[in-house]
């Protein structure tokens, strides 16, 4: 194989011009497309920045003609020659480097390659599995490129929009105690200490708010994080997050200052000028009318609640519900009747009992009609009153659920969506973002049987519902905030609690006695004896953050090397088994060897 000794590339492949005709250049890159017409034959040579046509011709060098005669698909080449202006009629308009070629004087193959078993071209449908395991070819295809090359950018606006602001980049620890984001953790051996683990951060929630105790002011850090749960397109076990804390500050200093950021993103990738401040959503504001935390407002079908309309109704499911304190919501699916059939009908029946819904009511409002399987058990004055509430038009559909609150909210909410999905009810290209505001402190973990913090327990409560923390903490209200963007949750984050009494409280009311929670966040604790600041933060997903500007369905797409399902990377192949030898130096027994498996 050949090597580049004495050559060095002049630039890369699409980046050369007309200005260029006429100079001795040399290009390397991979050989995308090579044709043999004969008497010359047309090698497309590719990198990053795109296609230079080189063409090699029997008359000019015989030898060196044969030897580009050999080359096949993806082999690397180095080619010098000069930069001369197409024929007229083989000028491609649809390339920058379409009036241009390289005619070769020289070719060094510098590296051969085995037939690619995925096309390397723009938006090609290879199955995802095939493209994880020979990733470095996916990623050589121009669309993953642009995908990298976005990523970076965004990275490097962070560092230069949070350093204009005064933020510092500080790396925290990835072996660490256990965080409290509340997921599962990653566990790692230590090998000094038998028996003893290491956590990897679910963020670096205790280190930087142990930055702004030491006085640091503003940290910020593109962090791994690390999480073992359940996967989804906007879910990986690691992930990235863009992570800040600022101190002296209360909400509206951290909203404003990430409004900034998206406003700087969204100039310098998109050319647009993103209107702010951001509209503010309470959180029960959002679910009351969207049935979501994270609501995707670029549409209407917006929910109502019924439960007024039909407490008193001799439909019993109904009445039932309500009594036991659920309640009836429903959306107006707008012009439904034409577009749904029964049978769609009795599909989205199906859909919402993913959500846990009991069955979906539905009222067709024909021409002279209504057609539904429960107006028989209402009095006309009641259906007047739901239809009326839903602005109920000839043609539209009504889809009713019945439910505990947070049921009805998850079923509706994903109804609303999959409807929009269907009937592309998102205009192309429209983008919407907002913060969720004022969520509950606590949520009710029926698995724990306790309030478990619905944020973090470092979370401070807002002021006024400070007393029912020990009477009625559902209803306590947290200073927390969310970044919504189209509908997904981008970013989040709050004030902390910088007092120790009310951080007392707050562990009395999770049910840790105060021996649990210096085991786990002792330090902190003790650090906060010395001194802390008012202060707050947030983090974003980063990976989510570029896959909405990328508008692209899945966040594995903006990752180099993602993880599927089942938490593992089909190209390497992790995780793997270890030798017995590893795991005795670290105290570990298996119940799985080696040898078992293979
Ligand atoms: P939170 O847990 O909300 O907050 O995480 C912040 C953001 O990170 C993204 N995210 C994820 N992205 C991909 N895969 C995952 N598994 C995943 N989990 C979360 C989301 C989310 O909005 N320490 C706090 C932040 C703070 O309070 O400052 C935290 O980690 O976009
Ligand atoms: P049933 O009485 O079970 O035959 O239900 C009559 C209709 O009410 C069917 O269309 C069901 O899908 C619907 N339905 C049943 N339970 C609920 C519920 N909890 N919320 C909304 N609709 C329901």
């Amino acid at each position: 194989m050949e090597t580049i000794k004495g050559l060095k590339r002049t630039r890369r492949c699409g980046d050369f011009t007309v200005e260029d005709v006429g100079k001795t250049v040399t290009a390397m890159g991979w050989t995308q497309v090579y044709r043999n017409l004969g008497g010359v034959i047309f090698v497309d040579l590719r990198d990053r920045s795109g296609i230079l046509q080189v063409v090699f011709n029997v008359e000019k060098d015989k030898e060196m003609f044969e030897k580009a005669d050999t080359i096949r698909s993806e082999y690397v080449l180095a080619v010098t020659g000069e930069i001369v202006k197409r024929d007229p009629e083989t000028v491609n308009e649809k390339i920058p480097t379409g009036q241009i070629e390289l005619k070769a004087k020289q070719l060094r193959i510098l590296s051969k390659a085995e037939t690619p078993p995925i096309y390397i071209e723009e938006n090609s449908n290879v199955r995802e599995e095939v493209r994880l395991k020979y990733r470095y070819l996916d990623l050589r295809r121009p669309d993953m490129q642009r995908l990298m090359e976005l990523r970076h950018r965004v990275c490097k606006l962070a560092r230069d929009y949070y350093d204009e602001n005064g933020f510092l980049e500080i790396e925290t620890p990835v072996l660490v105690k256990s965080t409290p984001e509340g997921a599962r953790d990653y566990l790692v051996p230590s090998r000094v200490h038998p028996g003893a683990f290491y956590a990897l951060p679910q963020s670096p929630q205790l280190y930087k708010q142990l930055l702004m105790v030491s006085g640091m002011d503003r940290y910020f850090q593109i962090a791994k994080c690390f999480r073992d749960e359940d996967l989804r397109a906007d879910r990986q076990p690691e992930f990235t997050q863009i992570d800040l804390e600022m101190s002296f500050v209360n909400e509206e200093d951290v909203m404003s200052v990430n409004e900034g950021f998206m406003k700087k993103v969204f100039k310098e990738i998109y050319n647009i000028d993103l209107p702010t401040p951001f509209r503010r959503i309470p959180y029960q504001e959002a679910m009351d009318r969207f049935g979501s935390d994270k609501p995707d407002t670029r549409f209407g079908m917006e929910l109502v609640n019924l439960s007024d309309v039909v407490k008193d109704c001799e439909f019993k499911v109904f009445a039932d519900v309500i009594k036991k304190g659920g309640s009836v919501r429903a959306i107006n699916c707008k012009g439904g009747d034409a577009k749904l059939s029964r049978r769609d009908l009795d599909g989205l029946v199906d859909f919402v009992k993913i959500y846990k819904a009991k069955g979906l009511a539905w009222i067709v409002i024909g021409e002279n009609e209504l057609k539904s399987p429960i107006t028989k058990f209402f009095q006309q004055e009641e259906i007047d009153a739901m239809l009326s509430a839903m602005n109920a038009e000839v043609g539209d559909i009504i889809m009713i659920v019945a439910d505990r609150d947070q049921i009805v909210y998850d079923a509706l909410g994903a109804l609303r969506l999959e409807l929009a999905k269907r009937f592309e009810l998102i205009p192309e290209g429209s983008y919407d973002l907002l913060w969720v505001t004022e969520f509950p402190l606590f949520e009710y973990s029926e698995e724990e049987k306790r309030y478990v913090a619905k944020h973090h327990p470092f979370t401070m409560p807002m002021e006024e519902d400070i007393p029912l923390l020990e009477t009625e903490p559902h209803k306590v209200r947290s200073r927390a905030y969310d970044m919504v963007f189209n509908g997904t949750e981008v970013g989040g984050g709050s004030i902390r609690i910088n007092n120790q009494e009310l951080q007392s409280k707050m562990f009395h009311a999770l049910g840790f006695t105060q021996e649990d929670a210096n085991e786990r966040f002792g330090f902190l604790l003790e650090a906060f004896q010395y001194g802390t600041p008012p202060h707050g933060g947030m983090a974003y997903g980063l990976d989510r953050l570029i896959m909405l500007l990328a508008n692209r369905d899945s966040i594995r797409d903006v990752i180099a090397f993602p993880k599927v399902k089942d938490a593992s990377e089909i190209m390497s192949g992790a995780p793997g088994l270890v030798d017995q030898k590893q795991l005795k130096e670290l105290s570990i027994k298996t119940n799985v060897l080696k040898e078992e498996i293979n």
